[in-house]
């Protein structure tokens, strides 16, 4: 393949990848979005393998390592649930970062084509930045896999005196970086070059451990960001547009996907970065008055939830994490239909950061085929609470919990979530009082109009649908 050819094949490609995310952001369009995706990946590999850079001595080395990396995929893709999908991008992540490493360590030592003067310098930063950004990257994602599959605890490292380690680490960074700059050969640049990736995975580590597991979510499309960028680098290194343009679109839309979940968490984003904020999961963390539990929780079973569903004219279902493990999105759907045929106004509540991934309530409802336009996002509905003769809550926990409104000491507070106490009766539908991802108590299950439906919502759903339907 000509350089020519190549070149117009990675412009396909780059328009294919816009198109791809501008496809992503609706539900609707999603699926053409994937695929713009996919055809865009198949152009710019073959872009690469065939054109003028590879040599056919490189074939059997590239047919090995996409032999290798597709079967792992592969299986990956077939044995990964759902739900582990956070800690499996969290890993994909680290691989990103760790090829810009490899990739910087490797143009380094390269010297095929030597270069001199203001080139080498600007090619030697790239190589800095680039393994800077993938080493950052690579560990911090180590740990975020760790915490996110519970390999390691969800609660913050916070070592005494971190911000001025970190800015510590920082200045021997940019010291040794004009040390390198400066080296008269390759094994003088070493040294520098082997310091700053060691204080980088250092600051990977310190970064992601002194972050909460309330904040994880905000970690994970931060992550996603930084492996955009380590990308990007990894283009500058290798003189591939391709990459800088793809490394940029995932690094910028990382950025922004963070920014939106901060907001939809309400918290500051350099204060996330920071550390600090959120508690273990699982663990109970301290409350303060407006979160203490008062009164006793009413339990209700599946043919009481059928009666008052089949007395309501409004319905809203906010779904959770708990509807994703249970699988119960279908039965969803089943009793979605019913009550729909029998003139119910029916609607779903999507909180930004339900479940364990963005879009996780969507990608679940759309696979159970519930109707886009019934499914709301949370700002879209929260009013309408009041006006609603039943709320029921599917596995959903830390999104619902009026703690984050009413407790300033609270974990989640200023979290916004889904009043769903302001309906005439809330249904919570889960298999104990155990608290969710963030760790707190919920208020919600002890108010007057609210009910506890206990069990795995799959199965009491079925009940529930055997009853509306009898
Ligand atoms: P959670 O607050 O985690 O609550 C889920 C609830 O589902 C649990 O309290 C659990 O109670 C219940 N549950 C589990 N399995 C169940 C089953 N088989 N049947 C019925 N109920 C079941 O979930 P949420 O309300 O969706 O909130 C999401 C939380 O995850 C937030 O704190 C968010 O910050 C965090 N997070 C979000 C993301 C993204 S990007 N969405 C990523 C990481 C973390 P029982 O054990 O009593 O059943």
């Amino acid at each position: 393949m000509s350089g020519n050819l190549a070149t117009v094949s990675y412009i396909g490609a780059t328009i294919l990848f816009i198109l791809s995310l501008g496809g992503l952001s609706n539900p609707e369009s999603s699926r053409r979005g994937n695929l713009f995706g996919m055809i865009g990946m198949t152009i710019a590999v073959l872009a690469t393998v065939f054109g003028p850079r590879v040599t056919a001595a490189g074939y059997p080395w590239i047919v090995g390592a996409m032999a290798v990396g597709g079967a792992v995929g592969l299986y990956a893709a077939k044995v990964v649930k759902m739900t582990q999908m956070p800690e499996l991008v969290a890993l994909m992540h680290s691989l990103v970062g760790l090829a810009a490493c490899l990739v910087g360590y490797a143009s380094y030592i390269d010297t095929s084509a030597p270069l001199s003067g203001a080139e080498k310098s600007i090619h030697e930063m790239e190589i800095y930045i680039g393994i800077l950004i993938g080493a950052v990257t690579f560990s911090g994602s180590l740990i975020a896999f760790g915490k996110l599959s519970g390999k390691i605890g969800g609660s913050p490292m916070l070592l005494p005196g971190r911000h001025w380690m970190n800015l510590a680490g920082l200045l021997v960074v940019i010291w040794f970086g004009r040390e390198f700059i400066n080296a008269h050969s390759i094994a003088d640049g070493m040294t520098p070059l082997v310091v700053m990736t060691v204080i980088a995975l250092l600051f990977g580590i310190h970064m992601v451990m002194a972050i909460g597991g309330a904040d994880m979510p905000v970690v994970v499309s931060m992550l996603n960001s930084y492996s955009g960028w380590a990308a990007a680098a990894t283009g500058f290194m290798l003189s591939n547009d391709l990459l800088i343009v793809v490394g940029a679109l995932v690094g910028s839309s990382g950025a922004i996907l963070s920014y939106i979940m901060c907001r939809a968490m309400n918290r500051n984003f350099i204060s996330v970065i920071a550390g600090g904020f959120g508690t273990g999961g699982g663990t109970p963390a301290a409350k303060g008055d407006a979160a203490a539990p008062v009164g006793e929780v009413v339990p209700i079973s599946a043919v009481e939830t059928a009666e008052l569903l089949k007395d309501a004219k409004s319905v809203i279902i906010v779904p959770g994490y708990g509807m994703a493990v249970a699988q119960a999105q279908h039965t969803v759907y089943e009793i979605t239909k019913h009550l729909r045929e029998k003139g119910v106004n029916i609607r779903f509540g999507i909180h930004p950061v339900a479940g364990r991934m963005p879009g996780h309530m969507n990608v679940l409802l759309a696979e159970a085929k519930v109707p886009y336009d019934i499914v709301m996002e949370m700002d879209e509905l929260n009013d309408d609470f009041p006006a609603t003769d039943v709320a029921m809550v599917i596995g959903a926990n830390d999104i619902v919990n009026p703690a984050a409104q009413d407790d300033p000491t609270s974990p989640i507070a200023g979290m916004p979530v889904l009043e769903v106490w302001k309906a005439k009766t809330s249904i919570v539908m889960k298999r104990s009082m155990a608290s969710g991802y963030a760790g707190v108590d919920n208020p919600l299950f002890y108010k007057e109009n609210n009910r506890m439906l206990f069990g795995d919502a799959k199965k009491m759903l079925d009940e529930v649908l055997v009853a509306l339907k009898s």
